[in-house]
């Protein structure tokens, strides 16, 4: 396609936090990239959505549009760079860029936990490539790696911490005893957080990018509607300081595990034990842990976000497309040829952290043990905070389907000696029953 260009050609549509990192790196790093492609790399024109808007970058004013199928529609164009983010337009200038024979970078989660079967569907049918590293994990590889490098192992479970807003306002819980309300202004304050943060604190993001994360570790199709999400935003202080009390520390993770009776992915705030390497990711990071069972356990680290490390995960993608236009050589496309069913919430197996509070008078416990017992859950461990005429009971089960817990907390809800259930947190501690 570039034969005899004297470069690759990169059209991009978008030009903002990441758009405006993939043109900084192009450029600055273009000898290096060059000579590790054996060709220059080269954009040649962005489409924005309005020409008055500050670019993060200096861009000849001669290069950006607001028609982004003069970017798509340039016969010149190689690869076409998509990162202006959501559903459509983005994945109608994507079908359009692929049915003309253009390979596609792009770094959007929405679109692939959505639409990804049909837009790889539509690459394979044109022998073009479809990229999109930067849609998880930001800068941190990890789609390559498990398509590629990890392509020898039957993976049963990918954990993650894919969310860093939701990470730092854990972390500044935890270390400054904050709120969920301060710690999330202090995000705000720090650009950690969006104005409006109910995308990341309800676990939406973080349900894309496990999708995605899915389907390529267990071969199987799994979108952003089969993912289970639940945010943030009831976890207390308290729940952070009896949870260090019992040896844990609170993460929202994205959790995909393969069993034998389905899939199941679910992302929610989740008690981790303190030795656990996930428990160790602070502030605003990322972190991915894999296990395969010929390399074991792995984890992946670093930011998540921003506009260089997001733009470092497109810049890869866009230099193996290069490499392939090159060589002739084509990247593994849709690798989902199993069709394994997700299990339902109310099905998945786990271990649950309760906090409620009950009037400190003789006979609740039995009470409560009895609504317990009824539902076939059995307890692991219990501690009792006597507050006076209110005695608050902390306790942890074994492993026990969800569906019990839900039928456990309606009837403690329905006991008279029951003042409130305050928390239900689930517990991952591998090793334990
Ligand atoms: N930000 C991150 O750290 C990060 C990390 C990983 C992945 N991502 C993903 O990367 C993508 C881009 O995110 P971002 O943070 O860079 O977004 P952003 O800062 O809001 O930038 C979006 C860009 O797209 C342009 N745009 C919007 N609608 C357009 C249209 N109809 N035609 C042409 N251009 C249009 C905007 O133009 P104007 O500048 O003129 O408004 C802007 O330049 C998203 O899919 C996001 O999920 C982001």
């Amino acid at each position: 396609m570039s034969d005899g260009k004297e470069a690759i050609v990169v059209g991009q549509i978008g030009c903002g936090t990441v758009g405006s990192g993939v043109v900084r790196i192009l450029r600055d790093n273009a000898s290096i990239i060059s000579r590790r492609v054996g060709k220059d790399i080269a954009v040649k024109r962005i489409a924005v959505r309005d020409l008055s808007d500050p670019r993060y970058v200096e861009v000849p004013e001669e290069m950006l549009t607001t028609e982004a199928m003069e970017v798509i529609g340039d016969p010149e164009v190689d690869i076409v760079v998509e990162v202006m983010g959501g559903i459509e337009p983005a994945r109608t200038f994507i079908l359009e860029a692929i049915s003309r024979g253009k390979h596609v970078v792009c770094a959007n989660k929405e679109l692939m936990s959505t639409h990804g079967e049909e837009l790889l569907r539509a690459a394979e049918e044109k022998g073009v490539d479809l990229a999109y590293e930067a849609a998880v994990g930001g800068g941190i590889p990890i789609l390559m790696p498990l398509k590629e490098s990890l392509a020898g192992n039957v993976i049963d479970q990918v954990l993650g911490i894919v969310n860093g807003t939701t990470n730092y306002i854990l972390t500044r819980m935890s270390e400054e005893g904050l709120d969920f309300g301060e710690a999330l202004a202090k995000a705000q304050e720090l650009g950690y957080a969006e104005a409006d943060p109910s995308y990341d604190v309800e676990g939406k993001d973080a349900a894309a990018k496990l999708a995605i994360l899915a389907s390529m570790a267990f071969n199987s199709r799994v979108t952003l509607s089969d993912v289970y999400a639940e945010g943030i935003t009831s976890i207390t202080p308290d729940d952070i300081s009896f949870a260090r009390e019992l040896g844990y520390v609170i993460k929202l993770l994205a959790i995909a595990k393969d069993e034998p009776d389905g899939i199941s992915v679910r992302v929610h705030p989740t008690m981790i034990p303190e030795r656990h390497p996930l428990a160790a990711v602070r502030d605003e990071n990322n972190a991915i842990f894999v296990s395969g069972d010929a390399v074991g356990e792995l984890m992946f680290y670093g930011k998540g976000a921003g506009s260089l490390p997001a733009a470092s995960a497109v810049v890869g993608d866009v230099i193996s497309i290069a490499r392939n236009i090159l060589t002739g050589g084509r990247l593994v496309g849709c690798t989902c040829f199993f069709q394994k069913p997700v299990k339902d919430m109310k099905d998945v197996r786990c271990r649950y952290f309760m906090i409620f509070d009950v009037p400190d008078r003789p006979g609740v416990l039995a009470k409560i043990a009895g609504v317990f017992g009824e539902n076939q859950v059995s307890i692991k461990s219990v501690i009792q905070h006597g507050t006076g005429r209110e005695a608050r009971i902390v306790l942890v089960t074994h492993e026990v389907r969800e569906e019990n817990i839900r039928a456990t907390v309606r009837g403690l809800e329905g006991l008279e000696e029951v003042n409130r259930v305050a928390s239900l947190i689930r517990v991952e501690d591998p090793g334990e029953e």
